[in-house]
């Protein structure tokens, strides 16, 4: 099954892909931790992806497409893959539908997970992140059990430098102006379903599940 998670920045896409791949036995694929991972190993491509981070701004369609493409031809996506932060303009999903039709395969659903902008301005503004396995935290819904390490590695938790308000604010307007339009192109292929972002993260978590046609086991 492959399944895109679209929402603006801080809906909990990462949250809820890394749980529901996990449930499914999906890859997981979050551009944005593709992005941060090659950046410590300081390549020039993943230095250059920085500047745009930074600013708010999508990094470039050319390195962006080809690494995903890379990526999706690896032996775990073959079940299936939770796309999370990706495609993020028209240009990437046209890639995305091409690059899958030459495999003989198609996204299946697209969840577009809506959430508030008072609701993602406090997500993103308590939001800690682990520097090793990238596992997300806020200070408030889901702090971590010891202050300042993941829970799952014991590694160091830090803020995004793109968590902080000037960085959010140009965030939220590329969505609207760039990754927005996507809602209008799969809602005319009649994949999208759109569920409701805010609540606990296991009650978000089982109206996905049901979106996709999979109810969970409990
Ligand atoms: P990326 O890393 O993809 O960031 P984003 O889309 O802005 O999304 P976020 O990671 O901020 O939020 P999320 O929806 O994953 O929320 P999360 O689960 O963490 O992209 C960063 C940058 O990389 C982009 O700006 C761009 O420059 C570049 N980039 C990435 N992909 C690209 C692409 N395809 N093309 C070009 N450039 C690209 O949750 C947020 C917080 O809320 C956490 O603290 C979490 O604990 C908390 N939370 C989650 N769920 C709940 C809940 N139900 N209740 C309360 N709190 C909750």
């Amino acid at each position: 099954m492959y399944v895109v998670f679209l929402g603006a920045p801080g809906a909990g896409k990462g949250t809820q892909a890394a749980e529901v791949a996990k449930e499914l036995k999906l890859a997981h694929i979050a551009t944005g931790d593709m992005f941060r991972d090659a950046q410590k190993k300081g390549t020039k491509l993943a230095l250059e992806a920085k500047t745009y981070m930074d600013k708010g701004m999508l990094v470039p369609d050319e390195i962006t497409i080809k690494m995903v493409l890379e990526r999706i031809s690896a032996p775990d996506c073959v079940k299936g893959v939770i796309f999370d932060g990706f495609p993020r303009n028209l240009a990437q999903a046209q890639a995305l539908d091409k690059a899958m039709a030459e495999q003989s395969k198609a996204i299946d659903h697209v969840v577009y997970i809506k959430v508030s902008e008072e609701e993602l301005l406090k997500r993103l503004g308590g939001r800690w992140i682990c520097r090793q396995c990238q596992s997300p935290y806020h200070e408030v819904a889901s702090p971590p059990k010891v202050k300042g390490k993941c829970d799952k590695c014991g590694g160091e938790l830090y803020q995004r430098s793109d968590d902080v308000p000037a960085t959010i604010k140009e965030r939220l307007k590329v969505f609207f102006a760039q990754t927005a339009p996507l809602i209008d192109y799969y809602s005319k292929t009649g994949k999208l379903v759109e569920v409701n972002g805010e609540g606990g993260m296991d009650e978000i978590k089982q109206r996905i599940l049901k979106a996709v046609g999979k109810k969970s086991p409990r």
